[in-house]
């Protein structure tokens, strides 16, 4: 079910260093129904690593991944309009800046329902998706694109370039960190791209993650926290290198990395050496660097149970808001049950009846929020405030108010 080491998942050294532990958790998108909450719920340890030889972040106990991506997958990316705009971008941006051979197949992994691949279709016919959990890939066949529903491996790598020849691009948002058997990713990749081919990455960056003590980002679907420093150093032990990164705002901020095989023509760009000196700037190397972040987020867990606790207190009606994975993370770290909200409303009709893992809140509908509006709506899915909170305009006119709790817990 769940795997635990102590040896570094990537250079399998014995240089990796627990810092942060959020403790007893369920799987994060686990919502329950009303008779699974009688039944005992799977969980397992949520520790956090650092390996002071290869630099990777890291879950000290892995979940198996078809335990998390399977036909009852709860998160499909098109529920989100900016991520959409975002997926825009980067298909404008492959096609003039990265494809360069219309004959070549291009692949992106975790394609989820089809938020980009249907974009990058219109660059290219032989666009192809591979996206293991079942019920999203249907959703994104249902669009007429082309998926196959496994797993990305060395072994899946090797039959799409006997069938479909090198591939020019291999692109994936939210995935690269979900796999954990990294090394093979980047054999199959060695084993995938063309000679002149280009890997595009992104992932939630690390440097960010810190900057902005959301660790809730730290969930089982989530095995690595990428720097530049530990995929540099990840790539290049197998013939690949990085030659452009480009810090980018969503999920709270994340990294897009771009990389080609080590003979590729192209050249490494000055984003690359400009972040990795951040990187030192910041401390990514040293440990008391890590050590300070779990001394924080600890203080942020604080101030939120303290604010919801005083709010209630006061007689406010208080709910939360997105049933998202990081909401997982929050409330059973913070230990926020049904005694504090009133339930979780959420845009997924999926989720909805079902249950928060762990904590036993009703997820509802956001009809039922807009029915009757609480005084206050904790947001559970603080990298969406901007689109949440102009959709919400008529709760804030109505005196609504959000809180977040990033970095430390406030009204807002
Ligand atoms: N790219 C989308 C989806 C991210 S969610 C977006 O950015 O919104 C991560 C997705 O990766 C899930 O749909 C999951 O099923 C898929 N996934 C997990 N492990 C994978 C693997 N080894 N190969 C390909 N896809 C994988
Ligand atoms: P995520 O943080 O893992 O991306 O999950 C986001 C959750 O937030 C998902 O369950 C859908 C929900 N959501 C809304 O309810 N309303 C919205 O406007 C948006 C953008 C997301
Ligand atoms: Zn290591």
């Amino acid at each position: 079910m769940s795997t635990l080491s102590i040896r570094c998942r990537i250079c399998d050294g014995m240089s990796l260093h627990p810092f942060l532990d959020l403790g007893k958790m369920p799987i994060a998108n686990s919502f329950l129904t009303h008779a699974q909450l009688s039944e005992p719920e799977y969980t397992f340890r949520l520790r956090c690593g650092f390996c002071v030889s290869c630099r990777m972040v890291q879950l000290m106990e892995v979940v198996e991944p078809d335990m998390l991506f399977h036909g009852n997958y709860a998160y499909f990316s098109s529920i989100s309009q900016v991520m959409d705009e975002h997926f825009s971008e980067l298909s404008t941006i492959i096609g003039e800046e990265i494809l360069y051979d219309a004959s070549l197949p291009i692949v992106e992994i975790g394609a989820n329902d089809g938020i980009l691949l249907q974009k990058l279709v219109s660059h290219n016919a032989n666009a192809i998706g591979i996206e293991p959990s079942a019920n999203v890939a249907a959703a994104a066949r249902d669009k007429g694109l082309n998926v196959i529903s496994e797993f990305f491996n060395v072994e899946l790598a090797g039959t799409l370039r006997a069938e479909h020849g090198p591939a020019q691009l291999v692109v994936g948002a939210n995935v690269l960190c979900h796999i954990p058997d990294l090394n093979g990713v980047a054999r199959a990749l060695e084993a995938l791209l063309d000679e002149e081919g280009v890997f595009v990455f992104e992932d939630p960056y690390w440097l960010e993650i810190m900057a902005q003590l959301a660790y809730d980002q730290i969930y089982d679907e989530h095995v690595y926290y990428f720097s530049v420093s530990s995929l540099k150093r990840l790539f290049e032990k197998h013939g690949l290198r990085i030659f452009r990164v480009d810090p980018i705002a969503v999920h709270g901020g994340s990294m897009r990395v771009y990389g080609c095989k080590v003979a590729c023509s192209r050249r490494e760009e000055p984003s690359v050496r400009s972040q990795l000196t951040l990187e030192n700037e910041h401390g990514l190397d040293s440990l008391d660097t890590y050590s300070a972040f779990a001394a924080r987020v600890e203080q942020s867990r604080d101030s939120l149970r303290d604010l919801l606790g005083s709010l209630q207190g006061e007689g406010a009606r208080l709910v939360g808001y997105a049933a998202s994975s990081k909401g997982t993370v929050i409330l059973n770290y913070c230990g926020i049950g049904p005694d504090l909200l009133e339930f979780v409303c959420d845009n997924t009709p999926s989720k909805e009846g079902l249950f928060t893992p762990g904590t036993h809140i009703p997820v509802v509908s956001i009809d039922r929020f807009a029915a009757d509006y609480p005084d206050y709506a904790f947001l559970l899915a603080w990298n969406h405030l901007n689109e949440i909170s102009i959709k919400e305009h008529v709760f804030r006119e109505h005196g609504g108010r959000f809180i977040t709790h990033i970095p430390m817990a406030r009204i807002i």
